[in-house]
């Protein structure tokens, strides 16, 4: 068992997440919830952003919203002086209407629509990350046409890709993200952003995966990066100003997990930074990082309600909860693993194993293979820990179930930041035409005459 942030144990034996008891927490707001200790939160932010500028004064820490976003996480993220990454005109759209500034967003993604360029180009965003030449062409076009100067960073494939414990170094990456450097892609698109009169080219982006758990893919990242920041001067004579490394810090789900702490990755990049701008004799460039999921992934908890349990005889006992992969889908996509917690007897030592299913129908719906847990009834509480990140993000309405509320936790207080969806809300946007039947007869408003409306 692990705890994290302000979790503890109280004189009950609960769970308490915040200073807030998770049982009560579950009476009051329902299951599943979502809860996110805002006090850990708070203090990655710090952690990131003091680091960082201490190591490396002219540096801007990114939280990447695709991580966990709603309008208190734009609010709270804006108070911790971080900057934005958004992947979408929705997202642009959240992080507006919760009031963050326009010119500390990046907008990323890999395929944005004319339609989100033009909204972003209107607000005001402060960078553009182009992904592709046919992307940059686009954004010139429409820059042009808008009369607004978009601030370019085009997103490069440094040819490492690394995720959890394995990383993979190829001089010709299969990914559908960003600009090859070994096919000449990324150089023509630095030609292309800096010959096009409504682009300002302003430097360069990677991203090398996501729950990283080794440094060395992010030294060889920030290497090749300025080695080709070197290229560009040496062609082109242009010195790139700006260099964002993108995210990817590991983040633990189980007791075993051994994320690295985030000091000696920063120690790390800033320092290979520093050893190649004197190689090279250039200049330091301004570095952004993207933290998404070691900024929130841990500070998420998700309670539930056991539901129906069921033996299956010699083989193993399941206990079904109120949510599941429509909460939280990483176990279904890609065998993401986690760890529950008995809400009300936490430290109970007489544990039994379990797989914890969710409720939607579909048998890939399991959370946890055998869990040990204290023996559950129906009723009780448990909370799956650490999915702050990519679980409220990536929830669904799959079998129509209501989507989670989601309460921020601190000191004693919860705050209710996204209410449970109703089914009311379900429906919203749905229509209900005169629909015909194929013997053309049902219900049809215009009678027994022939409809030509
Ligand atoms: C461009 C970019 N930046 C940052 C991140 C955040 O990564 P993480 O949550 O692993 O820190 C992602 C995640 O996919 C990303 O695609």
């Amino acid at each position: 068992m692990f705890l994290t942030g302000t979790m503890r144990v109280n004189r009950g034996g609960r769970l308490e997440i915040g200073g807030c008891d998770a049982v009560d927490l579950a009476r009051r707001f329902g299951t599943p919830l979502y809860v996110l200790d805002e006090a850990l939160v708070r203090q990655n932010c710090t952690a990131y952003r003091e680091t960082l500028r201490r190591l490396y004064p002219r540096s801007q820490v990114a939280y990447a919203g695709k991580a966990f976003l709603n309008m208190a996480m734009c609010r709270l993220v804006g108070q911790e002086e971080l900057a934005l990454d958004v992947a979408s005109g929705g997202e642009i759209y959240t992080a507006l209407k919760a009031g963050f500034a326009p010119e500390k967003m990046i907008f990323h993604g890999n395929n944005k629509t004319p339609e989100e360029i033009r909204q972003a180009l209107r607000a005001g965003l402060g960078r553009f990350v182009a992904d592709s030449i046919s992307e940059l062409e686009l954004l010139a076009s429409l820059a042009a046409e808008e009369r607004k100067i978009a601030a370019v960073v085009l997103r490069v494939k440094p040819g490492i890709e690394a995720h959890t414990h394995h990383y993979i170094q190829t001089g010709q990456l299969d990914s559908k993200f960003g600009l090859g450097l070994a096919d000449g892609q990324a150089l023509a698109a630095v030609c292309l952003a800096l010959d096009a009169e409504y682009l300002e080219f302003c430097g360069l982006h990677c991203h090398i995966g996501s729950q990283i758990f080794e440094l060395e893919p992010f030294r060889l990242a920030a290497a090749v990066m300025m080695d080709f920041i070197q290229e560009i001067r040496s062609k082109t004579g242009v010195v790139v100003r700006e260099l964002n490394l993108g995210g990817g810090a590991g983040i633990r789900y189980l007791p075993e997990d051994t994320p690295f702490p985030v000091q000696r990755y920063l120690e790390l990049i800033t320092a290979t930074l520093q050893e190649k701008a004197s190689e090279h004799n250039l200049p330091l460039p301004l570095l952004l990082i993207e933290p998404g999921r070691s900024i929130a992934g841990e500070a998420g908890s998700t309670l539930y309600t056991a539901g129906a349990i069921k033996e299956i005889p010699g083989i193993r006992k399941i206990v079904a909860v109120d949510g599941g992969m429509t909460d939280n889908l990483r176990p279904a996509l890609y065998g993401a693993k986690y760890t529950v917690l008995h809400a009300g007897r936490v430290e109970d030592r007489d544990l039994e194993v379990v797989t914890v299913a969710g409720k939607a129908c579909e048998s890939g719906d399991v959370l946890i293979r055998d869990a040990k847990l204290p023996s559950l009834a129906r009723g009780d509480v448990l909370a799956v820990l650490s999915t702050g990140a990519y679980n409220y993000s990536m929830a669904s309405n799959y079998n129509r179930f209501p989507r989670p509320a989601v309460v921020f936790v601190r000191d004693g207080h919860a705050e209710l930041v996204v209410a449970r969806e109703s089914y009311e809300d379900l429906v919203r946007n749905d229509l209900l035409p005169e629909l015909r039947t194929a013997a053309g007869g049902g219900s049809d408003r215009c009678g027994s005459q022939k409809c030509t409306a």
